[in-house]
């Protein structure tokens, strides 16, 4: 079974993006033919820095092998590696309705939010669709607010073969349901675009300073507290064992602790989490040839197979020059 995911570029990784993907893919690389990208292209929607893209495309690397990604496991690479996909992405846009990406949430709440709309920001499910598409990939695990992308792909795949037959596969996604949705500093999902992140590679000062600033209701120190309404629970049961849930269940409902206690308990344990990552990462940032090789690996991989199916596409839709 082919699995395939990306996460972009656009700057630090952040804890949502583990428990969201990155930890699904650890575990997904033994038992299926795991196929990750870095999604660069992508990052150009929201990213105008071309410096700082070019260094977080490669630091993307050394991050997914740092938490664990196995490149004798999986296929990694970086999706401008393989030219294909931009000629997908053109293919597909006409098969891909307006209306489809109107209703597209990630462009919807980018544009509430203030950020301007450009072209790249509207058709951005199509480049998504024609990375999932162009490699048969059947799962596509991803955090919740990208369920509605990977249906987009759908979407637009059943009207291509509807057209000419068997050509793409049709995929599903994959959510783990118990971290569908890691909360950010101030509750709301967390994200890169809300600055409300707190990020797996900061420093132990950085990372006390972010959990510090977890939004909390004002409860005084002795008095029980309701864990189900807090983001510092809501962060720390996902580093937890279920066992140790309960343990700070009962502290909560115990009282005599404050939301700063329970925040640097958090930061400890993201400290202690990550611990062997940051081990790792420091290797790979001094042995960056390494990483590139298996860039290079990866993408030799891919483009083989992205050149054959770009092949029988352009057959079918009449491109034969
Ligand atoms: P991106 O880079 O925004 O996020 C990468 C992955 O992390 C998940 N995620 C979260 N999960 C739970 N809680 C959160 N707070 C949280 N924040 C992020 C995302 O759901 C995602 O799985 N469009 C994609 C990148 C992409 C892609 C693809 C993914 C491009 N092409 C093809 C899969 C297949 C994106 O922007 O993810």
């Amino acid at each position: 079974m082919r699995v395939l995911t990306g996460i972009q570029p656009s700057g630090a990784l952040h804890i949502g993006n583990y428990f969201g993907a990155i930890k699904q893919m650890v575990d997904l690389q033994n038992n299926s033919d795991l196929f990750i990208f870095i999604p660069n292209y992508h990052a150009l929607t929201s990213l105008k820095d071309g410096v700082a893209l070019k260094n977080n495309t490669l630091d993307a690397a050394i991050n997914f092998m740092s938490l664990g990604i196995d490149p004798n496991k999986a296929t990694l690479w970086a999706q401008s590696d393989v030219k294909e996909v931009l000629e997908l992405y053109w293919v597909l846009s006409g098969y891909t309705p307006m209306g489809l990406l109107e209703r597209a949430h990630g462009y919807k709440d980018k544009v509430a939010k203030g950020i301007a709309a450009n072209h790249s920001l509207f058709s951005y499910p199509v480049l998504m669709a024609a990375d999932i598409l162009l490699y048969d990939a059947e799962v596509i695990p991803v955090g919740k607010d990208q369920i509605q992308h990977v249906e987009i792909t759908r979407d637009i795949a059943i009207k291509f073969n509807n057209e000419f037959g068997d050509v793409f596969k049709v995929p599903d996604f994959k959510v783990d349901d118990n971290v569908a949705t890691v909360p950010g500093l101030d509750g709301a999902k967390m994200s890169k675009s809300y600055g409300n992140t707190i990020d797996i590679f900061c420093t132990e000062k950085e990372l006390k300073k972010a959990t510090s600033r977890i939004v909390t209701d004002s409860t005084p120190m002795e008095e029980p507290k309701d864990y189900l309404t807090c983001n510092v629970y809501a962060l720390a049961k996902l580093f937890l064992e279920k066992d140790e849930v309960v343990a700070l269940q009962a502290r909560y409902l115990k009282g005599g602790e404050g939301y700063g206690h329970f925040k640097a308990y958090l930061s400890t344990l993201i400290w202690d989490y990550f611990a062997e990552a940051r081990e790792k990462r420091a290797y790979y940032v001094e042995h960056k040839d390494e990483v590139i090789a298996i860039l290079d690996e990866g993408a030799s991989k891919a483009r083989k197979i992205a050149t054959e199916k770009m092949r029988i596409i352009r057959d079918l839709v009449g491109i034969y020059r």
